[in-house]
């Protein structure tokens, strides 16, 4: 039976917290009762239509009111999606980094910089462990009389994030233990084994999803998982290397409490050893790079730990790193091979890059056949030409580069390499940049085709599906260039009519199977079809994008020098994208000179935002065409305003502050994230949209101007007066 809710004929922004959450309850129960039906009963209830509506009703409230998120909610269940809405954990201890040693001087500096600081002999015994360095992601475990009762990520050392739920899921952490201390924080490496990550790339590939660029962001990805069934789902491991805060000590060595925790059913690494010289920590460290390869985790390097642990209380920290451990890295490993062929790819922003195709070579365990050239000055440097033997490298997850040209090895009649002036793919003329800040030409040319550039408009589509910005499931870069060859999509809001599109018989992606390399799978000349199942939830994943984070959407559509960070940037500063627009418009036009330059200071006003930014912006809604394929996205979607903006309710939400002059309670960094955190804008220059100027001592220009122009100057104890309430 129904009851008769009257919130449910409320649209979204008209409901208060209370009307919310009874929406959240009806909804979950409507969407519950529509999955019973069409899963178990395989009778359907309603419309597919309606369905989407329920969920993205869900999604809209959800956005809203982030605190009335139930634990069960429905909207996490499309696909796989990496949330961005965990809780915050403060870790009991801070999660510290570790300094780096880069060679062997370096270790030895280490050591003697120990012993001095512990009045040691030059010669007296010093044990240090050694031990692999995983390339993962570390991880906090809670234990509470010897229940897990937190798992949080490293997040910048102070606060991780909650990923409780999705950590018991993983095998090597235990949940519950018996004889461990009452109170213990367990610190370890969650990480993808290379085996796993190769078959877990194969499956996602398989089902037409992104697959991950190495183990390290296969397991990040894996652990961040909205729904901890999909982190379930995929091979994580972790290992212990250490721990945060204990009611009692495990040990007083390391190497002891490390055993101590293997005996508490921990996974710690079994290539840890004691050394106690500089000869054997060399040893060591050089055993462990030659077995690199064929260990079933990737590691970056090899770190050392005092033993002892009465002289790692007393070593302590500096900054953030502790005095009684050090890192030492692997060489970025190197190969020579020849070099095929030079291809410039064109990417989303037009820029022309020069990549090296290579006779395939194995560095460092995979095989690598492309190499990036960076730009026309690069190559010139190296003088990089088709044919020639060069040494390249690969660290990390970073593309593999061109070090060297080994020109003793040139072989007769190379030619220098040419950079072309126009783009190669689609002809138009291609140009260097002028910095406006210095006026400098750019090293990067760039397409000058925009929107006629088939290979800046595919790129476009493929940052817009991508993770930092909509992320849409299922959509990945080999769909969307299938899509855009065939015309089935020109520009971000095609995506968002595929449904609709299809319904009609317009068009009809049943015959979209793709293989591996994405092409099309064939079979006697006609396209395999794809089945119903994969095109339903590729429909779902699209629909559960209509109403993205601002920010998000702000990435997505992939303005020049407007990445993530400064997506946020603007999406705080402007709270929707109307404003944003409007600004970027009026500062694009010619025909009010005070009204654009009142509107570029409303951007430069941005704490974070410069020339550079602003001209990406402003360029790119002066662009009819752009202004064109905004409108026709927003029909089909609506951002929604960023979570900490919709929450705050303090007093100075919204309201417009800067920050000069010198403050006695707290550093600037913090001022300005306290604010931001009760939902101000903190803005750098003062203008006649300054609400208030927290002004400390040494206050200079700023304060005058804030007077000339009538600002509320505060004190910064009036202003912690307005800030603690
Ligand atoms: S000890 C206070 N041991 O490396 C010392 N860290 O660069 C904390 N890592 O964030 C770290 N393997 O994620 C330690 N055997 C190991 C490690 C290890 C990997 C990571 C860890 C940390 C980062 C520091």
């Amino acid at each position: 039976m129904k009851k008769k809710i009257p919130y449910a004929d409320l649209p979204v922004k008209d409901l208060d917290a209370d009307g919310a959450a009874a929406e959240l309850a009806r909804l979950a129960e409507a969407i519950a009762g529509a999955d019973d039906a069409y899963y178990r009963n395989d009778d359907p209830v309603m419309t597919d239509a309606d369905y989407d509506a329920l969920r993205r009703r869900i999604l809209l409230i959800e956005r809203a009111f982030p605190k009335l998120k139930r634990a069960d909610s429905p909207s996490g269940r499309v696909g796989a999606a990496v949330s961005t809405a965990f809780e915050k954990h403060r870790h009991a201890a801070p999660m510290l980094s570790l300094d780096n040693a880069f060679d062997d001087a370096d270790v030895v500096d280490f050591l003697e910089r120990v012993r001095r600081f512990l009045g040691l002999e030059a010669n007296a015994p010093l044990a240090v462990t050694v031990e692999p360095k995983i390339d993962g992601l570390s991880l906090s475990l809670t234990y509470e009389d010897g229940r897990l009762v937190t798992a949080a990520t490293r997040g910048d050392g102070a606060v991780g994030e909650n990923v409780t739920v999705n950590a018991r899921s993983i095998d090597d952490v235990p949940v519950q233990i018996k004889g461990a201390p009452a109170r213990m924080e367990v610190r370890g490496e969650v990480y993808m084994a290379p085996t796993d990550f190769a078959a877990l790339n194969e499956r996602l590939e398989a089902a037409g999803e992104k697959t991950f660029a190495n183990p390290r962001n296969a397991a990040a990805g894996s652990l961040r998982q909205i729904d901890p069934a999909i982190t379930a789902s995929r091979p994580l491991r972790f290992f212990a290397y250490g721990w945060g805060v204990l009611s009692e000590p495990l040990a007083d060595t390391q190497f002891g409490a490390l055993r101590r925790l293997g005996k508490l059913g921990f996974v710690i690494n079994p290539d840890m050893s004691l050394a106690g010289s500089a000869e054997e920590i060399l040893s060591a460290y050089q055993s462990i790079g030659a077995r690199r390869a064929a260990l079933d985790y990737d590691i970056d390097g090899v770190v050392y730990k005092v033993d002892d642990l009465s002289y790692q209380d007393r070593l302590g920290f500096v900054s953030r790193a502790p005095r009684w451990a050090v890192a030492h890295k692997f060489p970025a490993e190197r190969a020579e091979t020849v070099v095929e062929a030079i291809d410039i790819q064109v990417g989303r922003t037009g820029a022309l890059t020069p990549v090296a195709r290579l006779r395939p070579v194995t560095v460092g365990g995979v095989v690598v056949s492309n190499a990036t050239l960076h730009n026309a000055d690069e190559i010139a440097r190296k003088d990089v030409r088709v044919g020639d033997t060069v040494v390249v490298q690969r660290a990390g997850d970073v593309i593999p580069q061109v070090v060297e040209t080994l020109v003793d090895k040139r072989p007769k009649g190379t030619e220098p390499f040419v950079f072309p002036a126009v783009c190669t793919v689609c002809g138009s003329r291609a140009e260097n940049d002028v910095n406006p800040a210095t006026g400098k030409e750019d090293v990067v040319r760039r397409c000058t085709g925009g929107l006629i550039c088939g290979a800046q408009a595919v790129e476009r589509l493929k940052h817009f599906v991508s993770r930092g910005a909509l992320d849409v499931d299922g959509l990945g870069a080999k769909q969307i260039e299938a899509f855009f060859e065939d015309g089935l999509i020109a520009e971000p809001a095609d995506i968002f009519t595929l449904k609709a599109r299809q319904e009609s018989g317009d068009i009809d992606l049943y015959t979209y199977k793709l293989k591996a390399d994405g092409s099309r799978a064939m079979k006697d000349g006609r396209p395999v079809a794809t089945n119903a199942k994969s095109i339903e939830n590729l429909f779902a994943a699209i629909d559960a994008r209509r109403a993205p984070p601002l920010d998000r959407f702000i990435n997505a559509l992939g303005m020049r020098q407007v990445g993530a960070t400064n997506a946020r940037l603007l999406a705080r500063g402007f709270g929707g994208l109307d404003a944003l627009r409007r600004t970027a418009e009026t500062a694009g036009s010619v025909a009010d000179a005070e009204a654009k330059d009142s509107a570029h200071a409303e951007l430069l006003a941005i704490d974070g935002v410069g020339a550079l930014v602003a001209q990406g912006v402003v360029s790119f809604f002066s662009e009819p065409h752009n202004a064109e394929a905004v409108d026709r996205l927003l029909a089909e979607v609506t951002p929604a305003p960023l979570e900490e903006r919709a929450v705050a309710d303090s007093p100075i939400a919204g309201k417009v502050v800067v920050f000069t002059g010198t403050l006695e309670r707290m550093k600037r960094d913090e001022a300005k994230a306290r604010a931001q955190a009760l939902g101000a804008k903190v803005a750098s220059s003062v203008s006649s949209k300054t609400d208030y100027l927290v002004a400390g001592s040494a206050a200079g220009s700023k304060a005058k101007k804030a007077a000339d122009l009538g600002v509320t100057v505060l004190d910064e104890d009036a202003w912690l007066a307005i800030v603690d309430g």
